[in-house]
């Protein structure tokens, strides 16, 4: 019985496991962390856990993911951005020509980690966008009719932080 136990944790580690190129990909990051870091405040660039997620949705193959992650950092521009939100909010992020083989780390990396919620990016986000909101609409956040694109964004981040971090 023990062994099973014991077998079942390492099958599960084991799918956690970053492959090799992938682990490469974690130091390489460090050159992109100095905006994608998620506890910035202000924040710099939108957290690498959302980022994952749009372009998972996006490109559900991890040869197009990757390819896709370089392909942006080499030549970021407004046609190929999936995050228009952050775009508008931080200008367009400036390009990152790395050699092509650590961009393929990098995106491997963004692929396969398993990124923690960005609960203070989250809570930041909120703090500040309500104070936005109280300032341009003397309505208050009430369900639906009146909220524009913000309350829908701030509804969904509301959402996500109260599911995820609390
Ligand atoms: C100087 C700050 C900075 C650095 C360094 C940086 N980024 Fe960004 N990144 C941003 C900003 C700002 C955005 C949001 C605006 C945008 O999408 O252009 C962003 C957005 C992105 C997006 C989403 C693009 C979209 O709109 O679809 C990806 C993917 C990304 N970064 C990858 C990387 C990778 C990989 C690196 C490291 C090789 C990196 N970034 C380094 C600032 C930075």
């Amino acid at each position: 019985m023990k062994n099973i136990t014991l077998i079942t944790l390492a099958l599960a580690f084991n799918a956690m496991a970053l492959t090799p190129d992938a682990e490469k990909g974690k130091t390489a990051i460090a050159a992109c962390m100095a905006c994608h870091n998620a506890e910035l405040s202000p924040a710099l660039a939108p957290p690498f856990y959302g980022v994952q997620n749009k372009y998972k949705r996006v490109f559900n193959d991890k040869d197009m993911f990757v390819q896709a992650i370089s392909d942006w950092a080499k030549n970021p521009s407004l046609e190929k951005s999936l995050m228009k939100r952050p775009v508008k909010k931080l200008g367009l992020m400036p390009a990152m020509p790395l050699p092509d083989e650590m961009l393929a780390q990098i995106g491997a990396y963004l692929y396969e980690e398993t990124f923690e919620p960005p609960c203070t990016h989250w809570a930041n986000d909120l703090k500040n966008s309500t104070g936005s909101q109280a300032q341009g609409q003397g309505k208050g956040m009430g369900q639906g009719g009146g909220m524009g694109q913000g309350g829908n964004h701030d509804a969904m981040i509301r959402m996500k932080y109260n599911q995820l971090c609390k």
